[in-house]
């Protein structure tokens, strides 16, 4: 009798605790969207954004850089914009988003480099989503078709640039491929499903499959550029364009391959997709090179020994450990996915590091006050080391997948299906 009472009490006192739990988090969780709401108005409402032109990032004065439409990040603030209506179902929100969204409309043909998914699935994919108007859905097909024309079927893959000039000497690559191009597949799977044109579908599985042979190392390591010869289809060089050196991994190459293959998974539930996933999600959270705040160094292997930069490259130059908040992000909304797909222990130590990098993002360590960092939300992140390019600056894709990352989380706890 005794026993079964303690028993009771014991269950009693569990649940309670992780019913405050759960309350504190869906505290977190609105604090930072309504948070992050803030600064998205306050952005576009900004003068500093030139007409025409998309936020990106700041420079050393502090004032905003924005970007044509046709670099590679136009669709991060409209996909935000979409993510903070979500939130709070706000209709000049929604107005402010359909606006930024729809002057990517001239983008639907555009086939000069590969990143047509970031900019019109971040975008009009959301836009999408949000509101089913059919016209989106069509600008989202032309542009799979669009993306498509990348492809060739004797490496296997979309080619990301149109060339890519070595750090080592004078070698340029013509069919240069790099492991954030596993982000563009979302929008040709979308695509297939509502055409019902299998085409988009069969071209991301066979890039995924070309990828997962060519991008990773034993460890589940990446590579970030794989060359290849566009006549026999073979594998040229692997370089590093963004990361410390061509043996190392960058940390937002990593961030890209864990979203990417899971995001394959989602679509195809081919277990080949989700072993791959699984084993760059655990590189990525088992790292010992990222400092207990769990937000990774811009490269994991950044000075260590046994890695050397290109003689091109700034990497060398560059000697302080910066972090990469874009990285974190990035992770963070990939292993609540994860999580979703598998079971017990395994689906709690993927979201529990999801959930870690949330909070560090979300302490003031990484989040700027309102008023400040050019309105983005999160300061610290990397664009290109290498390049000398973006070094401890904001990063408007760093900003959206946070934002993203919040509202999944919510789903997760409020029990709702991700997908
Ligand atoms: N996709 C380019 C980058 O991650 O910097």
């Amino acid at each position: 009798m005794k026993f079964q009472k303690a028993t009771t009490l014991l269950c009693a006192a569990t649940f309670t605790f992780f019913q405050a739990k759960s309350q504190a988090e869906q505290a977190f969780i609105k604090e930072n969207l309504s948070f992050a709401v803030g600064h998205l108005e306050n952005m576009a409402a900004s003068k500093d954004i030139e007409k025409l032109k998309f936020p990106r990032t700041i420079n050393k004065e502090g004032k905003m850089i924005s970007t044509s439409m046709y670099d590679w990040t136009p669709g991060f603030f409209p996909g935000s914009l979409w993510y903070g209506y979500e939130f709070n179902k706000d209709e000049k929100l929604k107005a402010t988003a359909t606006s930024w969204t729809e002057q990517l409309e001239p983008l639907q043909t555009f086939t000069r480099h590969h990143d047509l998914g970031f900019m019109m699935y971040c975008s009009y994919g959301n836009a999408y989503r949000l509101t089913g108007n059919e016209s989106y859905k069509k600008i989202l097909i032309n542009s799979a078709n669009a993306l498509s024309t990348r492809f060739n079927a004797k490496t296997g893959c979309i080619k990301s640039w149109n060339s890519f000039k070595s750090w080592h000497g004078d070698k340029t690559y013509y069919f240069p491929v790099i492991i954030d191009n596993m982000m563009n597949l979302e929008m040709l799977f979308f695509a297939s499903k509502v055409s019902g044109d299998p085409r988009f579908k069969n071209i991301a599985v066979k890039h995924a499959e070309t990828t997962m042979k060519n991008h990773f190392r034993p460890d589940y390591s990446s590579y970030h550029v794989v060359c290849y010869d566009s006549v026999s289809g073979k594998v040229e060089a692997r370089e590093a364009a963004q990361g410390f050196a061509d043996n190392s991994t960058w940390a937002r190459g990593q961030a890209w391959a864990v979203y990417g293959f899971t995001m394959t998974y989602r679509e195809t539930k081919d277990p080949r997709f989700l072993k791959t996933a699984k084993g760059l999600a655990n590189y990525f959270i088992n790292n010992k090179s990222t400092p207990a705040d769990h937000i990774p160094i811009w490269d994991f292997n950044a000075w260590q020994k046994g890695y050397q930069p290109g003689k091109n490259s700034n990497a060398s130059k560059v000697p302080v450990l910066y972090r990469d908040a874009s990285a974190a992000a990035i992770t963070a909304s990939a292993l609540l996915e994860l999580s979703t797909y598998v079971p017990g222990a395994e689906a709690s130590r993927y979201k529990q590091a999801a959930v870690d990098i949330l909070h560090s993002l979300g302490s003031p360590a990484y989040r700027a006050p309102h008023g400040s960092n050019g309105d983005f939300i999160l300061e610290h992140s990397v664009g290109s080391i290498p390049h000398n390019g973006e070094i401890d600056v904001p990063l408007v894709y760093a900003d959206y997948y946070f934002i993203e990352a919040l509202l999944r989380y919510q789903k997760i706890l409020d029990g709702k299906k991700l997908f």
